[in-house]
């Protein structure tokens, strides 16, 4: 089983659906650890219920995103993690550090990339008088939210949906589509790692 690593800034659900997958032995990924960049991230707590290592590296007190970034490179390689899988991580990572873990990290956002990368995807997706929304899981890649897409969920935009009500709908889709790509993405990993 490949080594996974975490990383959240909040909540944690697709965190938490994805350490609830992968409770069982068959599944291809082990969570060795999470990170969360914000001070009281409620996912840090609930990773620790699960019995997983949580670790806080807050960006803020780092003087620039690159001492940021090794940080949090040099706590997953100490972890010798394979995989990272992105759950909710608010900050946009460096061509530097998305180098060094090209072909080995993933992201799930909600939206159905490449419509809607950044941020308050369901409002864009109401005004746009759209009739589906979704989410995607992607490989990262330099671009923000524009990796391979690894696999896609689809929800219906109903009539009096507030950007609330389709974020719920979506992140039911996202607990379910992540731990399957998640699977996916490590099944096409063969080679050892390269760091
Ligand atoms: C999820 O909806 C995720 O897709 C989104 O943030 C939420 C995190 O919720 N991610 C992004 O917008 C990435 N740019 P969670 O902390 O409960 O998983």
């Amino acid at each position: 089983r490949l080594n996974l690593g975490i990383l959240i800034s909040g909540r944690g659900s697709n965190m938490e659906s994805l350490l609830n997958a992968s409770v069982g032995e068959a599944y291809p990924a082990k969570p060795r650890l999470v990170i969360a960049n914000k001070e009281g991230a409620p996912g840090l707590e609930t990773a620790r219920r699960f019995g997983v290592e949580a670790a806080l590296i807050p960006h803020k007190q780092y003087n620039d995103r690159r001492a940021f970034e090794e940080a949090l490179h040099e706590t997953l390689t100490q972890h010798e993690i394979d995989i990272i899988a992105l759950a909710g991580f608010m900050r946009v990572l460096t061509p530097w550090f998305v180098g060094k873990w090209e072909g080995r990290m993933v992201n799930i956002h909600p939206s159905l990339l490449p419509a809607y990368p950044g941020l308050d995807t369901h409002a864009r997706a109401i005004e746009a008088g759209d009739s589906e929304a979704g989410c995607t899981v992607h490989w990262v890649s330099e671009g923000v939210d524009e990796g391979a897409i690894i696999g896609q969920s689809r929800v219906p935009v109903k009539a009096g949906d507030t950007p609330d009500s389709l974020a719920a709908r979506v992140l039911i889709a996202e607990h379910e589509l992540y731990p399957r790509a998640l699977a996916d993405a490590c099944r096409m990993i063969t080679a050892p790692s390269v760091r």
